[in-house]
């Protein structure tokens, strides 16, 4: 019954870990996947996630019992926490809620799968470019997907003018999804200024922001620092929604632990949104799994613990920072032709370096560095002794 199925492609992202895997070359590079290495190229268990885990075996009073289907108590609350701020005037108020997802990716699916159901405009504009899940997970959700202009090539810089036409040109009540940091592929933000007009843009059309938050404390190695643009959105009092995933900045990725906070007008209508939500999550997956969220919520929770966290947490920021700076310094050495300074521009996880299709290939064949096909790379895969080898291989893809 299955034979007339086509083979399905890989993904764009993972699918570029599958290749790496494949390759035998002891000098091959994974630049693909947006996961944090050490300077010897290995996976990071954050020293905090691992003591929390330590005290989580030994407290024989956990069991394994189902969660609720909002998940954990006290994980949405210091997850509503973290990103709107301890002060947030919508969290005093009862007027957030916030369930705990699987990751970024299923809170935006919760998210969108909530409002294809209830809410008027079924319409959510994407940035162009976007991370590639996105226009899947909100087509797959039911919304239909639209984009606004977002990156524009020749500067290697934000658009303005066209994200601020697209925006204010979208149908009222749209959906907005905005990065709320390290954009994804691009490192391109908008400036605290920038952001002001585009809230302001937002708010006067009456259209609705669903925050993407991957990489919170991670861009700026400031987790204050990099929700300013959601405290922005939340100060001004209008609803909004926001997807936070704690895959990059505690480590935690295959633990799959997110939340997707929804900021409305009264308490009363987050009590109601809120049961609305937990019918979208029950048919999905019941509840969420407890182990990731037993372990953001102690670190949360505990001053010593999140202290610690912070600090680790803006040792890996520094160390992409700086890769940043000597990937710039060795293609400049090289005296690579074009202008490479957005490198050291851009900001998170990622380079959207300007090669192209064709120089990816040949890089990958040549130099067994595997990153997705629109050129972004993950700085975070990057360490000083594999700087070298990627100057190499961009040096000879650009004057091939
Ligand atoms: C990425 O963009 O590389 C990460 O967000 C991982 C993923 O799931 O795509």
């Amino acid at each position: 019954v299955f034979a007339h199925l086509v083979r399905a492609p890989e993904d764009p992202i993972l699918g570029v870990t599958v290749a790496y895997n494949k390759d035998q070359s002891p000098v091959k590079l994974n630049l693909g996947v947006g996961a944090y290495r050490t300077e010897e190229g290995k996976p990071l268990v954050l020293n905090v996630v691992r003591r929390v885990e330590q005290q989580l075996l030994n407290d024989k009073a956990r069991n394994k019992e189902y969660l609720p289907i909002v998940g954990l108590a006290d994980f949405n609350k210091l997850s509503a926490k973290l990103i709107l701020g301890a002060d947030s005037p919508a969290i005093q108020e009862n007027r957030v809620t916030t369930v705990q997802c699987l990751s970024g990716t299923g809170s935006l699916r919760v998210g969108g799968e909530f409002l294809a159901k209830h809410y008027h405009q079924r319409i959510v504009y994407l940035p162009q470019p976007t991370w590639g899940n996105h226009p899947k997970v909100f087509t797959l959700a039911g919304l239909s997907v639209k984009t606004y202009r977002y990156y524009a090539p020749a500067t290697r810089g934000l658009d303005f003018e066209g994200l601020l036409e697209d925006i204010g040109s979208a149908p009222s009540g749209s959906i907005i999804l905005l990065h709320a940091c390290a954009h994804n592929p691009t490192g391109v933000d908008p400036s605290p200024d920038q952001w002001e007009q585009i809230r302001q843009l937002i708010r006067s059309k009456a259209l609705l922001p669903f925050f993407d938050s991957a990489y919170q404390g991670f861009a700026s190695g400031s987790l204050d620092a990099d929700a300013q643009p959601v405290r922005l959105f939340a100060a001004d009092g209008g609803e909004m929604l926001v997807a936070q995933s704690y895959a990059k900045n505690m480590g935690l990725y295959g633990e799959r632990v997110g939340a997707l906070s929804i900021v409305c007008k009264s308490a009363d209508v987050a009590i109601r949104v809120e049961s609305q939500v937990k019918l979208v999550i029950r048919p999905m997956y019941s509840n969420p799994p407890i182990h990731g969220a037993s372990i953001v919520a102690a670190i949360l929770k505990d001053g010593d613990l999140y202290n610690e966290w912070t600090v680790e947490l803006k040792a890996m920021a520094d160390r992409i920072i700086s890769m940043r700076q000597q990937f710039f310094d060795a293609l400049q050495a090289r005296g690579t032709p074009g202008d490479w300074s957005h490198i050291i521009k851009q900001i998170g996880m990622f380079t959207f370096t300007g090669l192209n299709p064709e120089q990816v290939a040949f890089m990958t064949q040549e130099y067994h560095i595997y990153m997705t096909s629109d050129g972004r790379i993950s700085m975070a895969g990057l360490s000083a002794k594999t700087v070298p080898h990627l100057a190499d291989a961009i040096h000879a893809a650009v004057t091939r």
